[in-house]
């Protein structure tokens, strides 16, 4: 593996890399600020998606031609990348990485499942995922819907109850509080390692330990954690993880999912058709796969997921650690968005245990107007709610706006950002700049 060094050299050369930062929008260069939302694509993506489709396009784990047998190599070693880049490759193999159409996708396929083993589906091991009446689901007031509605769905549809750690002023989930909130009764745990609205990163330790401790099984949202941090799902001692593939450079439309390998094999299927089934029958139920591909069902994304897999190694070749490190100097510059007068930073205003995803309140003004405000300027953010509700109202808000960091960004770019966002009150309000 290549590391260059962080040097702004080496990540000036790195944002050379995406075609779309040399467009201008309004006449003003591009800004790009929305990275949490979705993240600009590198030549070396947007060139393995076509070539794909010009050299090798077929079918995969089927068809006995030569581009059927490319295709299906290209694509298990996407799954391996993927694998590669969240610790999972090696000790099972890469049968722990299952293909989603996105993190939204793998956390419903994994409450479906469970839903489906609650009610009685699956081999005599799937029991083991049952829910009943009476059991917990923990989840935080962090999660985005998308983690926080498949379980709240999942409790409705058991009997099963859903409860939540809260979060401090920082923006941090309170792991201090999960002795009290994961009880003996807890049987899922479903929190993000970084919260796509404060930029907060967990303190996941103490909570799979109690997760564990009480035999409860962890769901990690990893989506804003992999294209910002190194990250092991072993080292973290996770029973699932999902994230996408297009908040970390690579496609839209592609995810991956961690499971244990023992509790994917004893984990029923949750979506149905070709690709997954061993033996079918007119008269008797199915003979399903062995995971992965139990939970791959249908044609996948190919090239995408391809594509995907050529993300995965780009950001691991650049080195984690250097993004990180790169992305915390744009973010310390960032973070002086909350000097500006009438500015509330959402939870965290300092460096430490975040990454470069910030949300911020403009007194009196309308986030859409902020927003607008600035697009005007080329600078792209995210306004609204960012999906994640529940934290929104912890801080008194119902939207906010969000400028999130990627490896492109630089510290001028944040500059500009807070230039712009100084010039907001004294535009809308009339307030002296
Ligand atoms: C923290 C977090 N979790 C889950 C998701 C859902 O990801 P997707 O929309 O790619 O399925 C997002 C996307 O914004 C997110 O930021």
């Amino acid at each position: 593996m290549t590391a260059p060094q962080n040097t702004a050299g080496a990540f000036a050369n790195i944002r050379r890399q995406f075609p779309i930062l040399d467009r201008a929008v309004h006449g003003k260069p591009l800004t790009y600020f929305d990275s949490a939302a979705t993240a600009q694509k590198p030549r070396t993506v947007i060139d393995a998606e076509s070539r794909y489709y010009e050299t090798i396009n077929a079918g995969v784990h089927r068809g006995a031609h030569e581009l059927a047998a490319q295709a299906t190599l290209a694509f298990e070693e996407a799954r391996r990348r993927a694998a590669r880049l969240v610790g999972a490759e090696g000790r099972e193999g890469c049968e722990e990485i299952v293909v989603t159409a996105g993190a939204t996708a793998g956390f419903n396929l994994l409450a479906t499942a469970i839903g489906n083993a609650s009610a009685g589906a699956g081999r005599p091991e799937s029991k083991r995922f049952a829910l009943r009446p009476g059991d917990r689901i923990v989840v935080s007031q962090a999660e985005h819907h998308s983690v926080l509605l498949p379980f709240q769905e999942l409790c409705a549809r058991t009997g099963a109850e859903l409860s939540w750690l809260g979060t401090d002023a920082d923006g941090s989930i309170r792991s201090q509080d999960a002795d009290a909130i994961i009880t003996p009764r807890t049987k899922i745990v479903a929190v993000t390692l970084v919260s796509n609205v404060t930029g907060a990163v967990t303190d996941l330790a103490p909570i799979v330990e109690r997760a564990h401790a009480v035999g409860a099984l962890v769901v990690l949202d990893l989506c804003q954690a992999t294209p910002h941090l190194p990250v092991d799902v072993h080292a973290l001692d996770v029973d699932f993880a999902c994230w996408s593939a297009h908040k970390m450079y690579g496609p839209t439309g592609v995810g991956f999912l961690y499971g244990r390998r023992e509790l994917l094999e004893a984990l029923p299927p949750a979506n149905f058709g070709g690709s997954m089934v061993e033996l079918a029958w007119l008269d008797r139920p199915a003979r399903y796969m062995d995971p992965p591909e139990r939970f791959e069902a249908g044609t996948q994304p190919l090239a995408q997921v391809v594509a995907a897999g050529v993300a995965s190694e780009w950001l691991r070749n650049i080195s984690l650690d250097a993004v990180a490190e790169h992305e915390r100097a744009v973010t310390q510059e960032l973070l002086r968005v909350g000097d500006v007068p009438g500015v509330r930073i959402l939870g965290k205003s300092g460096l430490d245990g975040r990454i470069g995803t910030v949300s911020f309140d403009v007194e009196g003004v309308h986030p859409h107007d902020v927003g607008q405000f600035l697009d005007a300027q080329g600078i792209a953010i995210r306004t609204g709610h960012h999906c994640a509700q529940p934290i929104h109202r912890r801080f008194g808000l119902f939207a906010s706006n969000r400028a999130s960091v990627g490896v492109y960004n630089t510290v001028e770019e944040a500059r500009r950002l807070i230039d712009a966002v100084a010039q907001v009150r004294p535009y809308f309000l009339g307030v002296k700049a």
